[in-house]
């Protein structure tokens, strides 16, 4: 069953007697209970595409049905949690009272609202920092209570643009944390990246988006395991091997790269050393690589 449905839009931007072709045909769909990211370089579309099904922007052609429902109608729009790219809020309001805004926003009981506010402060730890105002706070603090008023009122589906980009490592740890266990309770998950790890963990399907179009539909495993380019091999010293050229990282830990097909190759050399191997690590190709490997393909 579908929860989100694109269907052909097309936007074109015209700023300064240019045009700039945003949308160029974009069609998908998310199925209930899918965590879906959406995977595209700056400037691919992926801000417009979403800001079309907020209607924050009008699509030259094409709409937009939550659940069956055209996401302009507000029978769509409470089942929806939105976090914008850089979330900017009346800076005068303080956390709580931003989060009580939306719970009103969306009908909530008072109460109840009250109490989800301070658990979700609580969780976000903002607790602290709840009674002051927006203004004050830092980019990931910003981030985090765009975050809570997204989830506040247990919308059946989330969209977020390039929720982790102001997060610390940590921060993305218990942010993708947050959504899969959103997602275990239902909630269908829709949201943007550059960045491919942060997609492979948590979501179960990858669109990659580019020039305002859909060019590739990826399942988990594939984007997981078919953007390695190679490896790097840690070992405890640094080995004479022909072509092999080893790195020092610390003390006594050495690193080098192989291409994915020569792990076998060097792993055997290795092998005649003795030398101990600590770690394997994949090295993930870049955006611009699979672009490329895409547009080969067609
Ligand atoms: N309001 C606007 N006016 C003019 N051009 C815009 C506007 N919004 C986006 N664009 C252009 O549309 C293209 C797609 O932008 P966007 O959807 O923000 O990409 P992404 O979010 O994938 O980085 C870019 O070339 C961008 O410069
Ligand atoms: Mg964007």
């Amino acid at each position: 069953m579908e929860m989100l449905k694109i269907n052909n839009l097309h936007k074109t931007f015209k700023t300064k007697g240019k045009f700039v072709k945003a949308l160029d045909g974009i069609n998908f769909s998310v199925e209930k209970g899918e965590i879906l990211g959406f995977l595209g370089p700056n400037g691919a579309g992926k801000s417009t595409t979403i800001k079309t099904i907020m209607d924050l922007i009008r699509p030259d052609s094409g709409n937009v049905e939550i659940d069956d429902v055209d996401s302009r109608m507000p029978q769509a729009r409470i089942k929806i949690g939105f976090m914008p790219e850089n979330p900017q809020y009346y800076d005068t309001l303080t956390g709580y009272s931003l989060l009580m805004f939306t719970a009103s926003v969306f009908g909530m009981d008072k109460n109840f609202a009250i109490k989800k506010a301070w658990e979700l402060l609580e969780e976000f730890d903002l607790k602290e920092a709840a009674k002051r105002p927006i203004r004050n706070y830092s980019k990931g603090m910003i981030q985090r209570i765009g975050f809570a008023s997204a989830i506040i009122h247990n919308p059946e589906i989330l969209i977020l643009d390039e929720p982790m980009s102001g997060l610390d490592p940590m921060g993305r740890v218990l942010f993708k944390k947050k959504l899969k266990e959103l997602n275990e309770n239902g909630a269908t998950i829709f949201f943007s990246s550059h960045i491919i790890p942060d997609i492979e963990d948590i979501c179960s399907r990858v669109l990659i988006v580019n020039k305002g179009r859909v060019v590739a539909d990826l399942s988990r495993e594939e984007i997981k395991y078919s953007t390695t380019s190679g490896f790097n091999i840690i070992t405890k010293s640094a080995l004479d091997l022909q072509g092999v050229n080893f790195e020092k990282i610390s003390n006594d830990l050495f690193k080098s790269y192989c291409k994915k097909e020569q792990l076998i190759e060097l792993l055997e050399k290795i092998k005649e050393t003795k030398i101990e191997i600590v770690d394997i690590e994949p090295v993930k190709k870049d955006l611009e690589d699979i672009f490329v490997e895409i547009a080969g393909k067609k």
